[in-house]
């Protein structure tokens, strides 16, 4: 019985892996979405909508030098249609789109060494942000 549950279990688990590995389409989208909540965080810091918190401010630049080692893998051959945002350019010009995440992670990287305040926040960031901002405008759907 225990044997049973328990295989029955280790199943579930097999196949819950093998779902969010077929649907690589969600998988970045709920990337992309952590980006997008670590990203008004520190917006807001520098907008003064929210107190400066460094640790708050280098977890954001961890999220998305993260994001820009591992998000490649999520745009497999074969996940271009469906419910994303993403353009067929993503597959056509993949070099520089790989590039373009190669370059957010080690960009964010290097900012988390370079901030210690609220200036250097806002300077870095402008840096950073330019990567996002330049792939969308290349590689995603306008949504408005
Ligand atoms: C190299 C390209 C690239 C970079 C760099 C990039 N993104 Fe994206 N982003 C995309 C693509 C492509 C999509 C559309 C994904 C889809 O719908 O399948 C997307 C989608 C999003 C979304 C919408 C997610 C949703 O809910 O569907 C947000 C928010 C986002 N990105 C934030 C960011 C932030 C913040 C950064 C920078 C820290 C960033 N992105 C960097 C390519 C990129």
């Amino acid at each position: 019985m225990i044997r049973t549950v328990l295989a029955m279990a280790v199943a579930a688990v097999g196949v819950t892996v093998a779902i969010a590995q077929s649907n690589p389409v969600q998988q970045r989208k709920a990337l992309m979405k952590t980006n997008g909540e670590q990203e008004r965080i520190v917006i807001d810091m520098v907008q003064a909508k929210r107190p400066f918190d460094l640790e708050d401010a280098k977890k954001a630049l961890a999220t998305f030098a993260e994001a820009g080692e591992k998000a490649l893998a999520l745009f497999p051959d074969g996940s271009k249609d469906g419910d994303t945002a993403a353009l067929p350019a993503v597959w056509e010009n993949k070099a520089d789109f790989t590039a373009r995440f190669a370059k957010l992670a080690s960009d964010s990287k290097a900012a988390i060494g370079a901030i210690n305040d609220l200036d250097s926040l806002k300077v870095q960031l402008t840096e950073v942000r330019q990567n996002c901002i330049g792939c969308h405008r290349t590689y995603r759907k306008r949504t408005s």
